[in-house]
């Protein structure tokens, strides 16, 4: 197998004409973090195993057999983040952030993430997450801010019938009564669950609630639900967290089976989900939750959380596959046409002055006719082409030909810079008198 040929398994490239596309979903989701008072928080891609034993948790899958997880050389358990909170908590703790900033401390962060999944639709091993973390304070309305911010982005980018899934874990109390009524639940299956919900039955019976086993599946189904465990306060703090949403029209439905995969949450959880319109579902498009013991679990105080992580590549999907978002369709002010070798230096000269103006240029390095290089001036959809042959060499005057209306004009060259800024309706920084600029200075 030729693997230099391949990348890795469940890995994607992204290619020149989808870059664009990535980069403005995360500009849209950058803007609104922004309103609503984000910072950025780059943490390092590799983190000390522990960070995500104690946080994503030892029960969950992530954790069980998704992370890449190797000794470094100074024999040190390291694993390339499968998630950011517990890197971004972790980063919080050490910097004290909590301490030095008015709580909730907004955190954003955007960047690779990797879980060793079975590849599938949706599904990569190395992926983009963009998401936010508000640490520090506990007010309910401080979930619904985090919900409905990621709400609007996603709104923003188009996607304007999302499915908002939410459900309550409860608090500490509440999941340790249902843990135990699920033990008592599963335990006379058990011998028939597959062996991975036999660990999870020891660490966390709640992921059993995620087995995608078939069989497994079905129990899970009448399996008790955590509503019905769920403390006054815990009721109370779903109830007001559901009348917010109702108040502010954002369409949400309790699912009670949603219990997430990471074991860091309590309270409300949420997940986004929308199926494009060729009808093909990539996974939830963003999930989170709020968290209380994560803080402390990494050896910090004891202050929640409430966060989401979005995942870039199924946005990216979901916004090509309903037309909202289209390959690069990138235009180029200006396409250089050098004709002959004597000219090419100089025409490549005066590319740089127009580059280094804010033009885009490109130019054209083979020596074909003309007539091909308009072709390509076409296809690279240039907006002008300036031709420049020995005459305009020597006479220091360039043809500068406007593609959409067929238009031709010969310009000096020390006023081309001038002739594009007139055109293109900026500030003349000339300062020139030619007929052309439309800078009062300049008249
Ligand atoms: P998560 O649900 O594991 O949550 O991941 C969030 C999003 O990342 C998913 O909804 C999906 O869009 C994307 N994603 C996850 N795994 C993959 C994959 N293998 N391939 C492609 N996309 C993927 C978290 O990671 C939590 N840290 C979210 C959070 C933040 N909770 C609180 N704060």
């Amino acid at each position: 197998m030729p693997e230099a040929k391949n990348n890795v398994k469940g890995t994607r490239d992204i290619l020149p004409n989808e870059t664009g596309g990535f980069i403005r979903i995360e500009s849209v989701l950058r803007t609104i973090a922004s309103l609503y008072s984000y910072h950025e928080l780059r943490t390092p891609v590799l983190e000390y195993s522990d960070v995500f034993a104690r946080g994503v948790g030892e029960g969950s899958d992530i954790v069980r057999k998704e992370m890449y997880t190797f000794l470094d050389k100074g024999e040190r358990s390291v694993t390339m983040r499968p998630e950011f909170t517990a890197g971004i908590i972790r980063s919080v703790i050490q910097n004290k952030l909590y301490a030095t900033n008015e709580l909730p401390l907004k955190i954003f962060y955007s960047g690779p993430a990797f879980r060793y999944e079975r590849p599938q639709l949706g599904r990569y091993r190395q992926f983009t997450q963009f998401g936010v973390e508000s640490v520090g304070h506990n007010s309910v309305l401080n979930d619904f801010e985090v919900i409905s911010m990621a709400y609007s982005m996603l709104y923003s980018l188009g996607l304007t019938s999302v499915k908002v899934k939410i459900n309550s874990l409860g608090d500490n109390e509440t999941r340790t009564k249902y843990r135990e009524a699920l033990k008592g639940y599963f335990l006379p299956h058990l011998d028939n669950m597959c062996p991975d919900c036999k660990q999870r039955y020891e660490i966390n019976p709640l992921r059993i609630l995620d087995c995608k086993v078939p069989e497994d599946h079905v129990l899970a189904i009448g399996a008790p639900k955590i509503n019905d465990f769920l403390s006054e306060t815990s009721k109370e703090r779903f109830e007001a967290l559901k009348s917010a949403l109702d108040d502010a029209a954002i369409p949400y439905e309790v699912d009670d089976q949603l219990v997430r995969g990471l074991d860091y949450y309590s309270e409300v959880v949420f997940e986004f989900d929308y199926t494009s319109l060729k009808g093909k579902n990539y996974g939830a498009l963003g999930g989170g939750g709020h968290y209380s013991n994560l803080m402390k679990e990494l050896g910090g105080p004891d202050l929640p959380g409430v966060g989401f992580s979005f995942g870039i590549e199924r946005l990216y999907d979901v916004l090509k596959d309903d037309e909202l978002i289209k390959e690069d369709d990138d235009t180029l002010d200006i396409y250089m046409m050098p004709l002959g070798n004597e000219v090419r230096l100089y025409a490549l000269e005066i590319a740089n002055k127009l580059r280094l103006a804010g033009y885009s240029v490109d130019y054209c390095f083979d020596d074909v006719k003309l007539g091909n290089m308009f072709k390509r001036a076409s296809k690279k959809r240039a907006k002008f082409a300036v031709i420049i042959g020995e005459n305009e060499y020597n006479n220091h005057k360039l043809v500068v030909k406007d593609l959409a209306k067929e238009e031709q004009n010969e310009i000096e060259e020390d006023n081309i810079v001038c002739y594009f800024d007139a055109i293109f309706n900026q500030e003349c920084k000339c300062k020139c008198s030619d007929d052309y600029c439309t800078d009062e200075q300049c008249k």
